[in-house]
């Protein structure tokens, strides 16, 4: 059942500051998550629609990125909306500030944000908080981004990680390494083949593939070159972490400092996705966890169709409001309808048996 209309909600909050109406939001959600049920009319059935990811069993194939949560607050309201999983973060092991206001833009005509917002967040404890009390109420898998404080020098960054994946090992239910923010500064230097190779061995040294429990991730630039996506590929799968997230957002120097997230990203953001497919035939135990500028079901529909799973959004949601999630369910009933098969693992199954033949 909706009866919040999203539109007319957009029209009123659109007027205001976008941080003031997203920090609104993230507060009013965490204090009434039922409202979500005012707000979405996804239908929530994990055996139709859920998809194993890693060891995580994502209850809907599209779940919410980070940035949106980043303190853990509204975990609660964000499952009840529909998400299959839930990414919190980018949490640092200290709270900080972030970088001065404003850095929060919308291109209203585009679909697109720019932010500049520099990993504010309260900090690890306190994360680490609020995800052990929602962890005892909902059953959605809850992802942890972490990174690295501003004045965490670039030579001890990789310690920032290491006393994250410490603090979450026991209960996120993955983590991720982000790499790939444009706004704290130095932090894309990290991905750089040689230090994340180095980096990566500083983590499997404190934490063996064996010992740690969670499903590791690490998320990349969609500025990359190709050729270096593909060496960071070989990477994740010469370390076992379980796959990859691609993409965070891209630099436009020509709008100003900060990421662009939302339709402006798609095209490259895609592309990296693609390539990373393609470099995944050769590996398939790898996951990858698409997101950048998806905003309707043929975005997941061509994912698929290359052997992607599952995706996360953020700006369409900002845009779209939570009909996105019911406007996606509504068309895979088609899909699934006209491919004959009761799920979507079953969807997913064929597209891969298909593949195999190509
Ligand atoms: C306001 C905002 C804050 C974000 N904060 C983070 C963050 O803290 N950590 C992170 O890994 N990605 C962050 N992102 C990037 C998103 O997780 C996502 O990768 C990117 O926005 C592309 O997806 P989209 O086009 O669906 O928004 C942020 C994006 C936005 C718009």
């Amino acid at each position: 059942m909706k009866i919040v209309p999203y539109d007319l909600l957009k029209n009123v909050l659109f007027n205001f500051d976008p941080e003031l109406v997203h920090d609104f939001s993230i507060k009013l959600a965490g204090r009434y998550s039922a409202i979500a049920s005012l707000m979405s009319s996804v239908t929530i059935d994990k055996l139709k629609y859920g998809i194993n990811v890693g060891s995580c069993n994502w209850h809907f194939p599209v779940g919410l990125a980070a940035g949106m949560d980043k303190d853990c607050q509204a975990v609660e309201f964000f499952s009840r909306v529909g998400f299959g999983a839930i990414e919190v973060g980018t949490v640092t092991p200290l709270p900080q500030l972030g970088n001065d206001k404003p850095r929060l833009f919308r291109y209203k005509d585009e679909n697109s944000i720019r932010n500049k917002m520099g990993f504010n967040n309260r900090g690890s404890e306190e994360l680490l908080k609020n995800l052990l009390a929602v962890k005892k109420i909902v059953d959605v898998p809850v992802g942890v981004n972490f990174g690295k404080n501003k004045l965490t020098s670039q030579k001890d960054a990789i310690k920032d990680y290491l006393k994250l994946f410490d603090l979450f090992q026991n209960d996120a239910d993955y983590v991720v390494m982000n790499f790939s923010s444009p706004n704290t500064p130095g932090l894309r230097d990290l991905q750089q083949i040689d230090r994340m190779r180095e980096n990566f061995q500083e983590i499997r040294k404190q934490h063996s593939a064996s010992t740690f429990r969670r499903d590791i991730y690490v998320k990349i630039s969609p500025d990359l070159a190709l050729a270096d996506v593909s060496e960071i590929v070989k990477l994740v799968k010469e370390f076992s972490f379980t796959g990859l997230i691609a993409t965070n957002t891209t630099i436009m120097p020509e709008r100003g400092e900060g990421g662009i997230s939302g339709e402006l990203l798609k095209k490259k953001s895609e592309t990296v996705r693609f390539h990373i497919l393609d470099e995944l035939r050769e590996c398939p135990e790898l996951q990858l966890i698409g997101v950048g500028g998806v905003s309707t079901f043929d975005d997941v529909w061509r994912f698929w169709k290359r052997g992607g799973k599952a995706v996360q959004v953020l700006t369409s949601l900002i845009f779209n409001g939570p009909s996105l999630l019911s406007q996606i369910q509504n068309e895979i009933d088609v899909v699934l309808k006209l491919n004959l098969v009761a799920t979507v693992g079953e969807l997913l199954q064929n597209i891969a048996q298909a593949k195999k033949h190509e």
